[in-house]
């Protein structure tokens, strides 16, 4: 028999969102409720496997009384509160948050941007050619994956999964100040004389492609990389008795990267540079 582990019982909140009742759970936030009643906010630094950063603040949202707009994603909902998603005070502050992200980084590779821009009216060029940029080469060090930081917006996504979050490795961390801050790894090294394991945690919550697998990496710059034409296979890695689920990402017939779902108990999205990489023998055909 399976037994499938219930939660705490937790008891519903009641508050309203654009006039609305919406009731969740305690210990849900303010973005969570938001999903449930299908009202789409925009979010970059918040990530499903974890905490909250409160660093990009696209996801603001109005609460009367606040003084000033909340973050949605780290917000906790509370009885009686009462939440605006997207009023012109909201849509200002996202199209401003927006403007000042894809005036400075590339955005090209981050899902649903284009959409957003256009949602909030978004006018990245308002700031002129004089703008500062992060025009950065990609930096192509090893094998495995590519740090291209011309495409990062601090979201410490990486860090966090790096750090005491996830891998334990502390691999990387954020060096610099104001627009000179980067993403990087000890005296700015090589990520080959680095601490890093490559176990691939990082590229795995970062929302931009600022970290991306190599092979993913060489086939958006040869104009072959094409979601549309992949699967996705579940299936057990078996390089050690732990058996984390893997999805392979298959384009045709040959697996073009390795992820874990999320939501698995024992992976939580995570694994190891063997299950994330080493998948080329399986296609060795030669
Ligand atoms: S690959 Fe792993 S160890 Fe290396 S920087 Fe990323 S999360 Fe840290
Ligand atoms: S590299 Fe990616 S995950 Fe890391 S801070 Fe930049 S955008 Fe965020
Ligand atoms: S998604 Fe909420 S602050 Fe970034």
């Amino acid at each position: 028999m399976t037994v499938t582990p219930l939660g705490i019982p937790r008891r519903l909140l009641e508050f309203t969102i654009d006039g609305e009742v919406a009731r969740v759970p305690e210990g849900s936030t303010i973005l969570d409720a938001c999903r449930a009643a299908g009202k789409d906010v925009p979010t970059l630094c918040e990530g499903d496997t974890l905490r909250p950063k409160n660093a990009c603040r696209v996801c603001v949202v109005e609460v009367e009384g606040a003084r000033t707009l909340v973050p949605a994603c780290s917000r906790k909902a509370e009885p009686g509160m009462v939440v605006r998603s997207g009023g012109e005070r909201v849509r200002h502050s996202r199209r401003i948050v927006l403007e000042l992200l894809a005036s400075s980084v590339d955005l090209s590779t981050t899902p649903r941007v284009a959409g957003w821009l256009k949602e909030y009216e978004a006018k990245p060029d308002r700031f002129g050619p004089a703008a500062a940029r992060l025009d950065e080469e990609p930096r192509v060090d090893n094998d495995l994956y590519v740090r291209d930081y011309g495409k990062c917006i601090l979201c410490y996504k990486c860090v966090d999964a790096c750090g005491d979050q996830w891998q334990n490795s502390f691999a990387i961390s954020v060096a610099g100040r104001g627009f000179g801050a980067r993403i990087a790894v000890e005296h700015d090294a090589p990520l080959t004389d680095s601490a890093c394991v490559y176990c691939g945690n990082c590229v795995e919550v970062c929302p931009t492609g600022a970290l991306s697998p190599k092979r993913e990496f060489d086939m958006r710059a040869a104009g072959t990389w094409d979601e549309s034409r992949q699967t996705e296979t579940t299936t057990v890695c078996a390089y050690c008795g732990v058996g984390c689920t893997l999805t392979l990402h298959v384009q045709d017939n040959e697996i073009v990267g390795v992820t874990s779902p999320h939501d698995n108990p024992v992976t939580h999205g995570n694994l190891c540079i063997k299950g994330r990489f080493g998948y080329q023998h399986v296609q060795n055909r030669g």
